[in-house]
């Protein structure tokens, strides 16, 4: 288009002037002949832009068109940069020929720039004097526009009636003489170099519409991502700060050998463990899955002899929203073959260590401002305010990073995630104060739980606060316990408040002995009571431990945390990373995951490729007792969350195929849809063990931000939606009947049923309105499990039909 239409303008022009290099021409023509597509060859020297060998040539002091803008009525002149000769504004060719901006380093007094940004908002000082504020990004120092002008029709005159015309917020190129900043306070940036611009020519790029009404405090709806990102430089800050750290980390591991391979997105349907997204096809029955991870392409080119891999992997799941999650995301996915877990922790540990070492991407202020440190310089700068250090510094060694197994970090901490930071002397870890059926506390234990089989845990809260204030604290913790918690029907919390005051201290209600239990754990177990101590009895079924955490685990993180934001405990902004292992080999299904589908009863805790820990977890699984096997899998943990999981893989066909046959009982054809994989490993596969960071969670963390949606450019809603764009979008009639699309009968019959048949028959179906615009994807559209007919009466199903091949057959 562009290259058509900037042809027939040149076309027309050459007609006009016979000849158009060294002559003058009327003002109109000018920028038509410094406009080029990207396709012609660079044309001229006055092309600002391309003219010069060094790019920058065009900023130094030499340059004639540098020079300090004579006094005087405005002339027709070749010291005025031929791109604000034209008045025209915001039009075609200006939106294409702008001068490029002088680099920061560039930046000195008295020196002439060309600067490009948006205008913000002007403050005019008299009709001779005006100030206004540009955005040039984060790279470039604050410069503030300021206008003035002597003499009528002069350059200075001329640029001021300009920037009055250009509406705040709207891009713009200009060019002027840089002065020191007078201003000194209230700068966003403490590190930012500050300049002046004596303005000599200005020019609008666009135009900022005036019905977009834009205030110091505007919240712009999700609607309007645009305008999210173009009036928050720190949601622009961290997707810079993002895309750093993804640097960072690819420079790191390609310097220890891994390769950057990339995988398709567009697989096939395998009972992994997570639930996918399917794309239709054109061809009859035949679906894509997206990848839920690159988890079978990585094992198949450790096959293929690739050594060492790794990928940003874009990972597509179809769960239930959290804040932690989201349907698409971004792992930083790796694997090495010959090499077990422990050689994949090492690599992983050190590459963290180094990441969090590198002080010259990332700074957290203890203001709560995240900084991005670009030099040197910066760095020397911030350390001058030690304040603003809290996070940065990270000294974290890859030797001294905790580990601990799974049921550890279940016993002591009632999670399989546990938050380091949640320690004495405010919380204890978990304590088991009694076994069996409680039988010292037997006059309380109906109060507790209507368990049959028990153990009573307990925890230590300290507030530092009066015996008043701790009660007070509770009672409202207890009466606004967070849905959440999810606490086991028929357990109730027990919570005592260590009060020397009263009788048995506070514990008259466990009797004598009861109390003097709790005494005799105050001085072994956990810091001697003082007055004010919170204690939290919870019951809990014995057995082996299952699934992510405990009731009295969520309720100490829970306590935790309410503490902190009560002012009680200090916040604790350090970043404590920690190895959980060991974790049990299978879960029992819980009806939520749809897991490998088998007819087991449980389903892999990791996928089901990970490799039993030892000898002794295979006898487990040929022995009968699958449950009790570990697997040799690892998950990264950093204050209370997941960002990063792994494993060793079976890399023996043989066992491979006994784990999903004998003990997930998964079907023959579910089985078949692993045969890459079993052919893959059954052709000498080397040993091979890997690791997936959940970078979108890393992100999040490094900024101690609530939601990964704060670190993504483009999230998607907790519905699954991307409502800029308006994604996902309704199936038309055409594309149902091009990818074979259609509504399950059974419940199309129920939506016309409770439609109305003669509305149904009016509208296409696809087009009814659903209050679940996720499940009512079908171009993209959710696999297991079904909803139900009334969760979902617009479900829509892929077709089952005969391929081309089987057509072919038939008609034989
Ligand atoms: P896993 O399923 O544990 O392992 O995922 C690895 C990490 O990815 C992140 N993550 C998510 N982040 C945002 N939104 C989601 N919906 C989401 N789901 C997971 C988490 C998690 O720790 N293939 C294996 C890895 C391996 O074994 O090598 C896998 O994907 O931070």
């Amino acid at each position: 288009m562009v290259r058509f239409f900037s042809h027939l303008v040149r076309q027309n022009v050459r007609r006009c002037v016979p000849s158009i290099r060294g002559q003058y021409l009327p003002r109109q023509y000018q920028p038509i002949l410094h406009m080029r597509s990207l396709h012609d060859e660079v044309p001229s020297e006055d092309l600002d832009r391309d003219s010069h060998e060094d790019p920058y040539a065009q900023h130094s002091n030499n340059n004639p068109l540098l020079k300090e803008a004579p006094q005087g009525p405005l002339v027709e002149d070749t010291d005025i940069p031929i791109f604000f000769r034209t008045k025209t504004q915001s039009s075609f060719d200006n939106a294409f020929r702008f001068p490029a901006p002088t680099p920061p380093m560039h930046y000195e007094p008295d020196k002439v720039v060309y600067i490009q940004g948006f205008l913000r908002k002007r403050k005019d000082v008299g009709s001779r004097m005006t100030f206004c504020d540009v955005d040039l990004g984060r790279t470039y120092p604050e410069v503030q526009i300021v206008s003035t002008w002597e003499e009528e029709g002069s350059y200075q005159h001329v640029a001021h009636q300009d920037l009055k015309t250009i509406s705040p917020h709207s891009p713009i190129t200009a060019m002027g003489t840089l002065k020191k900043s007078e201003k000194t306070s209230g700068s966003e940036d403490s590190t930012k170099q500050r300049f002046d611009l004596k303005l000599r020519h200005i020019k609008a790029l666009n135009t900022f519409p005036k019905d977009i009404i834009v205030t110091k405090d505007a919240l712009w709806p999700p609607k309007f991502r645009h305008l999210q990102l173009r009036f928050d430089p720190d949601l622009r800050d961290r997707l810079r700060f993002r895309s750093s750290i993804q640097f960072e980390l690819t420079k790191q591991l390609m310097s220890r050998g891994f390769v950057n391979i990339e995988t398709p997105l567009l697989f096939k349907s395998t009972p992994e463990g997570a639930r996918e997204f399917l794309v239709p096809t054109r061809r009859p029955g035949y679906a894509y899955a997206l990848t839920q991870s690159p988890q079978q392409y990585k094992q198949i080119l450790m096959a293929g002899g690739i050594e060492k891999y790794f990928q940003f992997a874009k990972c597509f799941r179809d769960e239930d929203h959290r804040a932690d999650r989201q349907p698409e995301f971004t792992q930083l996915d790796l694997e090495m073959s010959f090499a077990s877990g422990t050689d994949v922790i090492n690599n992983v540990s050190k590459v963290i260590e180094k990441l969090f070492n590198h002080n010259k991407c990332f700074a957290k202020g203890a203001d709560g401002k995240s900084y991005i440190v670009y030099s040197e310089n910066e760095v020397e700068s911030l350390k001058e305010n030690p304040a603003s250090f809290s996070r940065f510094g990270f000294q974290h060694n890859a030797g001294n990073m905790v580990h601990m197994k799974y049921k550890d970090a279940m016993d002591q901490y009632g999670t399989d995630k546990p938050d380091l930071r949640i320690k004495t002397p405010w919380m204890s870890p978990i304590h088991q104060i009694t076994s069996g059926h409680g039988s010292l506390f037997h006059e309380f234990v109906p109060q507790l739980t209507t368990l049959r089989n028990f153990s009573i845990e307990g925890v230590k809260l300290r507030l530092g606060q009066t015996p008043d204030a701790a009660r007070k604290f509770m009672k409202n913790f207890m009466n606004n316990l967070p849905s959440t918690l999810n606490l086991t029907p028929g357990c109730t919390p027990a919570v005592f408040v260590y009060d020397s005051k009263l009788p048995l201290n506070g514990f008259s209600d466990l009797g004598e002995e009861g109390a003097s239990v709790i005494e005799r754990m105050s001085s072994s177990t956990w810091p001697k009571c003082v007055d004010g101590d919170i204690i939290v009895m919870h019951a809990r079924k014995t057995g082996r431990h299952v699934g992510g955490s405990t009731d009295l685990g969520r309720l100490r993180t829970a306590l935790y945390a309410a503490g902190v934001k009560t002012g009680f405990i200090p916040a604790d902004r350090s970043l404590q990373f920690l190895w959980v292992h060991s974790f049990p080999l299978f879960t029992p299904d819980d009806g939520k995951d749809p897991g490998q589908g088998g007819a087991a009863g449980f389903s892999a805790t990791h996928h089901p490729f990970t490799a039993p820990q030892t000898a002794k977890d295979v006898d487990l699984l040929t022995k009968g007792n699958p449950l009790a096997a570990r697997g040799d899998s690892y998950d990264l943990v950093v204050n209370g969350i997941e960002i990063g999981g792994g494993s060793r893989r079976i890399h023996v066909a043989e066992l491979q195929q006994y784990i999903m046959k004998d003990v997930l009982q998964m079907s023959n054809a579910r089985i078949a849809d692993f045969a890459h994989l079993l052919e893959a490993l059954r052709a000498g596969c080397p040993p091979h063990a890997g690791f997936a960071l959940g970078f979108d969670r890393l992100v999040t963390v490094m900024f101690d931000l609530p939601s990964i949606r704060d670190v993504m450019a483009f999230p998607k809603t907790n519905k699954g939606e991307d409502v800029m764009v308006g994604s996902p979008s309704k199936v038309t009639p055409e594309q149902e009947q091009l990818y074979h699309i259609a509504q399950h009968p059974r419940f199309k019959k129920k939506s016309q049923s409770a439609g109305g048949k003669a509305e149904a028959k009016q509208q296409p179906e696809a087009e009814t309105e659903t209050s679940n615009p996720a499940a009512d994807s079908t171009t993209v559209a959710s696999q297991e499990p079904a909803p139900t007919p009334e969760e979902n009466p617009e479900e829509t199903k892929i077709l089952e039909q005969p391929t081309e091949e089987e057509e072919a057959a038939k008609v034989k």
